[in-house]
């Protein structure tokens, strides 16, 4: 964290230099300016930081290699604190005050939806690195993605479920806080019950809540072999804990929201053993994906997660459609980016969709010895 805060403190200081100097940010035209919106502390924070990694290491490798059309590439990040309504606020800031021909984020689905409107509407590209949510990209002509959507990350563990857990009575806890949550646990619901499945309990509770169990006793009631839960790591923990509590020992199993070394932190041995879905794993070693662990453990002295891989495609790809354009003006770049195809990205192949989506293949992880080990590869 202090790294974060003192690199946005130099950052200021550059920018406060540069407008004494008498050549402000709008007048420079030696730069191109992209905007990032994270939640970089708060409840998601892990979220946002590796997000926010990744994305600043692949506007520092460009850089190094002589930038885009002869500039030099300035990321603006802002913090939305993994709170409600601040991401409009900080996107609206990035557009208006900053001037920004493209912006990245955000990882959480409703945190998206609240600022691709805004995107949307100034006409400026907007590129989410991970939120799942099919709706997200609806918004608009502006608004892509670089990993897959929630109606398929469903099928993949409605299919785990059948073929792997072998469940058949499952109960699906769900975050009505969260479009995310709510997304999955919908798409899960419909393939489960198509593959023959039974839904017999489904219960809500509110993201942030830290007592489970009032629910969690009414779901052990109905005699679950599984639950299903689409959340964010903190509360999937906090469940786990009091699932285990309680005496309900079945599978608890997710999505990509469970991915953070946090929930191994707080959830210890009642997250061992669980399973979730993602979309990249650093022993996925494909040649492009290997450069990328490589680079990363280097700068941060750790292995990428899902979110770094996804923010540092979402750049490259950004990088690849400005380069094509040959311009970096928001319309020509919007054009490019719908044009991408085969794109060769650390987390596989990108093809935009006519929605603006990425038809990608999922990972699915397994919590062994407080780590999490890849266990298959399920393709679209
Ligand atoms: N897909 C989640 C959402 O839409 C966010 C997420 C992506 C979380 C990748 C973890 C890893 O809200």
């Amino acid at each position: 964290m202090k790294l974060i805060f003192s690199r946005w403190a130099g950052a200021t200081l550059a920018a406060l230099a540069l407008l004494l100097a008498g050549c402000g940010p709008a007048t420079d035209t030696n730069v191109i300016k992209i905007g990032e919106y994270a939640s970089l502390t708060g409840k998601e924070a892990t979220f946002g930081q590796s997000s926010h990694n990744g994305t600043e290491l692949a506007i520092d490798e460009l850089n190094a290699a002589g930038g885009l059309l002869g500039k030099t590439l300035q990321l603006i990040t802002e913090d939305n604190q993994s709170k409600a309504g601040e991401s409009q606020t900080v996107v609206n800031k990035l557009i208006a005050r900053d001037g920004v021909v493209a912006v990245l984020g955000e990882v959480a689905s409703s945190r998206s939806l609240e600022a691709a409107p805004v995107c949307q509407n100034a006409k400026i590209p907007m590129i989410s690195p991970s939120s799942t949510n099919p709706d997200v990209t609806k918004t608009g002509d502006y608004i892509f993605r670089v990993c897959f959507i929630d109606p398929f990350q469903g099928t993949v563990m409605a299919d785990f479920a059948k073929k792997t857990l072998k469940v058949q009575n499952v109960a699906i806890f769900t975050d009505v806080k969260s479009d995310y949550s709510k997304g999955l646990a919908k798409f899960f619901k419909e393939r489960h019950l198509a593959n023959g499945g039974k839904v017999g309990a489904e219960f809500d509770f509110n993201g942030g809540d830290t007592d489970f169990k009032a629910q969690l006793t009414a779901i052990k009631a109905t005699q679950p072999e599984a639950v299903f839960v689409p959340g964010y790591y903190t509360d999937v923990a906090l469940i786990c804990i009091q699932a285990k509590q309680l005496g309900l020992n079945v599978p608890l199993f997710g999505g990509d929201g469970w991915e953070s070394d946090k929930l191994v932190e707080i959830g210890r041995d009642a997250v061992e053993g669980q399973h979730f879905s993602t979309h990249y794993h650093p022993d996925v070693g494909t040649p492009k994906s290997r450069q990328f662990v490589d680079a990363y453990k280097k700068r941060y002295n750790a292995a990428p997660d899902a979110m770094a891989a996804l923010g540092y495609d979402s750049v490259m790809i950004l990088a690849d459609a400005i380069r094509r354009a040959n311009a970096a003006e928001p319309a020509k770049i919007r054009d490019a980016l719908a044009a991408s195809k085969s794109f060769d990205a650390v987390t596989g192949m990108i093809t935009m969709d006519a929605n603006r989506d990425a038809s990608k293949a999922a990972v699915i992880l397994k919590v062994e010895g407080g780590k999490f080990k890849y266990l298959e590869t399920v393709a679209p």
